[in-house]
């Protein structure tokens, strides 16, 4: 049976930033009907490409073909009215309005030149519905948790082009990391609505650091490796290890390593005491004890306080009940400032809204956190920061390694290697994280569970919060378990512990 001629052709594409080569002549094609995953470590080319086809960025060479018809789009709106949706690695939507707002903005129904506010929400209740997503559209967006604010983008982007005359209805919908931030449920949800348009024909690009919803997913798969084209390959064709060795272009030593590695199991005296520490509405009041070189992994579903836990230790939420006490003495838990003070670092998962400054260079935003402990008055001595910039960037491999690059340039998963580092030089007592690995590739994953595990051996201690179980039983010495916005258990790591041990005192809420 002959192939069918793809809906989007692109061919020797090029693409130069100042000093970085991010695309070298790739070609890639995209069949109606099919999931196609774009896959590459993080700064292989992945969201260039989509940039450049979307209108983001100009083309430097290469041609586009879409319908069979040659094109080039100077806009993401022209783009969007060729067919092409798009829903990026960032949330990009604007927390303070509601939730139909942002679904129609820049679109709303309109009569007589005004805004049909009574439609907007009756049309934006009904697309929700239909996609089976419990979400109140009258609330504000800053309501809901960055998760659902991803899978409003979504909503946002498949409707546009929905039947009301303008725009050409969804040809393709690329989706650049949109599961990063999306809790198991919440994936299928977005897989059970992908399944339903690829039915309908619409051809979909999907970018995503998680293996096991590539293969769970995707029927075809392009892999970059350094802004050239290492392969096309049906997904049936290709394993997993396979997939790796193309897309990090040698062996899985790194990864193999990690699994060896044992936690210490001593550790040291109490650092962090926190006793009857609550907040009404984030999370009910809790005890929690982290000792010095402990790493003390945060396990629960999404939502269920793990952001929220860790938001009342730092002081970012003041808690209404409770005190806290860093080696004996309690500390005011008024705002992040206290916190710091003690010697508390917060790295948190939304790297956009809570702390990167993307037109300050890597050296700038590394610094910061650490310019700030000692006072805006006494600067960090330009050789001693040049030095200790040069140290992180080295050991958390941060690509490129140049210190003057300004951070909104880099990829994603380097951006959040930045946020890291910029703790990480506070040299904290107790370094919280807050999905350090999200959005991150494999090999830098590795790296940085790597790392945690060697701040351990130092006698930093780490609070750790990650999606998958796996990860937290791999880093932690100990184990709390959250339900529900409570804290139901506080498990001493071990052979006996296993994910689906955990996954079972989350459903009973108790300890066993
Ligand atoms: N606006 C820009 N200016 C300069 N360099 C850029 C810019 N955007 C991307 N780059 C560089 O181009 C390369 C490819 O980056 P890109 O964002 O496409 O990677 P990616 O594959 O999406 O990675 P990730 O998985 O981390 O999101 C990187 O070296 C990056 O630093
Ligand atoms: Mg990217």
């Amino acid at each position: 049976m002959a192939e069918p001629r793809p809906v989007l052709e692109m061919t020797g594409i090029v693409k130069e930033f100042p000093g970085v080569r991010a695309l070298s002549g790739v070609d890639f094609r995209l069949f109606p009907g099919e999931i196609h995953a774009l896959m590459g470590e993080n700064g292989a080319g992945k969201s260039t490409m989509i940039k450049v086809l979307t209108g983001v960025y100009s083309l430097d060479g290469g041609t586009i073909t879409l319908d069979g018809k040659s094109v080039r789009f100077a806009s993401p709106l022209q783009a969007q009215q060729a067919g092409i949706n798009t829903v990026y690695q960032e949330v990009n939507l604007c927390p303070n309005l509601s939730v139909a707002e942002n679904i129609f903005i820049g679109r709303e129904p309109t009569r007589f030149g005004r805004i049909q506010w009574k439609r907007m929400r009756k049309e934006a209740a009904e697309l929700v519905d239909r996609l089976g997503l419990d979400i109140d559209v009258t609330a504000p967006l800053s309501a809901y948790p960055l998760a659902v604010q991803q899978l409003v983008a979504i909503v946002r982007s498949v409707s546009t082009g929905d039947g009301d005359g303008e725009g050409q209805g969804t040809k393709v919908l690329v989706l650049d990391e949109p599961t990063s931030s999306l809790d198991r449920d919440e994936v299928l949800e977005l897989f059970r609505l992908m399944r339903r348009l690829k039915d309908d024909g619409v051809a979909i690009l999907f970018v995503s650091h998680f293996l096991d919803q590539i293969y769970e997913i995707c029927d075809r798969m392009t892999v970059l490796r350094n802004g050239t084209l290492v392969g096309e390959h049906m997904v049936s064709d290709l394993d997993q290890v396979g997939l790796i060795q193309l897309m990090i272009g040698k062996e899985l030593d790194k990864l193999e390593e990690l699994h060896e590695h044992q936690l210490r199991a001593d550790v040291g005296e109490t650092l962090l005491h926190a006793e009857g520490l609550g907040r009404t509405g984030g999370i009910a009041p809790f005890d929690l004890e982290i000792k010095k070189g402990e790493v003390v992994g945060l396990a629960g579903l999404l939502g269920s306080g793990r952001t929220e836990l860790a938001r009342l230790l730092f002081g970012a939420d003041q808690p209404d009940s409770g005190k806290v006490t860093v080696d004996d003495k309690q500390v005011p838990m008024n705002a992040p400032n206290d916190a710091i003070g003690a010697g508390v670092a917060f790295c948190s998962e939304n790297r956009k809204a809570e702390g990167l400054v993307p037109d300050l260079t890597v050296r700038e935003n590394i610094i910061l956190a650490l310019q700030a402990a000692r006072g805006w008055t006494r600067p960090i001595p330009a050789a001693q920061r040049d030095e200790l910039v040069a140290k992180y960037i080295k050991a958390l491999d941060i690509r490129p390694a140049n210190p003057e690059a300004r951070v909104g340039q880099l990829s994603g998963g380097n951006q959040q290697k930045v946020l890291l580092a910029r703790w990480l030089i506070t040299q904290p007592k107790l370094l919280i994280l807050d999905e350090p690995t999200r959005g991150i590739d494999i090999g830098a994953k590795a790296e940085i569970q790597k790392l945690v595990v060697s701040l351990s051996e130092d006698g930093m201690s780490v609070l750790y919060i990650a999606a998958e179980l796996e990860e937290v039983l791999r880093l932690s010495h100990t184990i709390g378990v959250l339900r529900d916005r409570k804290l139901v258990a506080r498990l001493t790591n071990g052979p006996e512990i296993t994910p689906s041990r955990i996954l079972e005192t989350i459903a009973s809420g108790e300890h066993q």
